[in-house]
């Protein structure tokens, strides 16, 4: 587990070849396994392998621009009419965000967290392109693939960041 979590590193290049449906499935289950706030599991998530609809990515997310060159993304969205501890679907939906990612990486595949919420250009844009109703709100897209590239490990230990008993 620890390997997998240093191993990780944002990937923004990827080769064409396809995710098997299979991991794809195991992939949203390990994510659909994060803790979340009572229990409330308020996420939704839209796969996208529609190469048209990966092209235009771009036009609605500034940052998005690798988008079209993987295979396929997962939309992590936090389903507003699932909450039941109000304020905290961010939290439950970004700790699915980052259990999708280890679980990329221990599949040998590779994925960058481009952030959605609370950029609300990138809300509408994603809402529209994808047609998702008004109470469900993308966190995160998450385009995945065969990495064609290999970014270093680095170590982000930082001790002056520990405080102990108070500040
Ligand atoms: C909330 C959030 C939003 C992010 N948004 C983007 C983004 O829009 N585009 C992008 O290329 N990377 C994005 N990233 C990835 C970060 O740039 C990356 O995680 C950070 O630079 C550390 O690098 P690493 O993931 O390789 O460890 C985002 C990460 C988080 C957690």
């Amino acid at each position: 587990m620890l390997e997998t979590i240093y191993k990780r590193r944002s990937i923004r290049a990827f080769h064409p070849d396809p995710v098997p449906e299979a991991t794809l499935r195991e992939l949203i289950r390990a994510a659909m396994h994060a803790p979340s706030a009572g229990d409330e599991r308020p996420w939704q998530f839209v796969i996208v392998d529609d190469r048209e609809l990966l092209r235009r990515v771009p036009t609605v997310h500034p940052y998005a621009s690798m988008v079209p060159t993987a295979p396929v993304a997962i939309l992590v969205c936090g389903d507003l009419k699932l909450e039941t501890h109000e304020g905290f679907w961010v939290q439950d939906c970004s700790a699915a965000v980052q259990n999708l990612l280890l679980a990329v990486t221990a599949h040998g595949l590779g994925a960058v967290w481009l952030g959605v919420h609370p950029r609300r250009d990138r809300v509408e844009g994603l809402r529209k392109l994808l047609g998702l109703p008004d109470h469900v709100v993308p966190l995160a897209l998450v385009p995945i693939g065969k990495p064609a590239e290999e970014p270093a490990p680095e170590d982000r230990f930082e001790p002056e960041k520990i405080h102990r008993n108070g500040w």
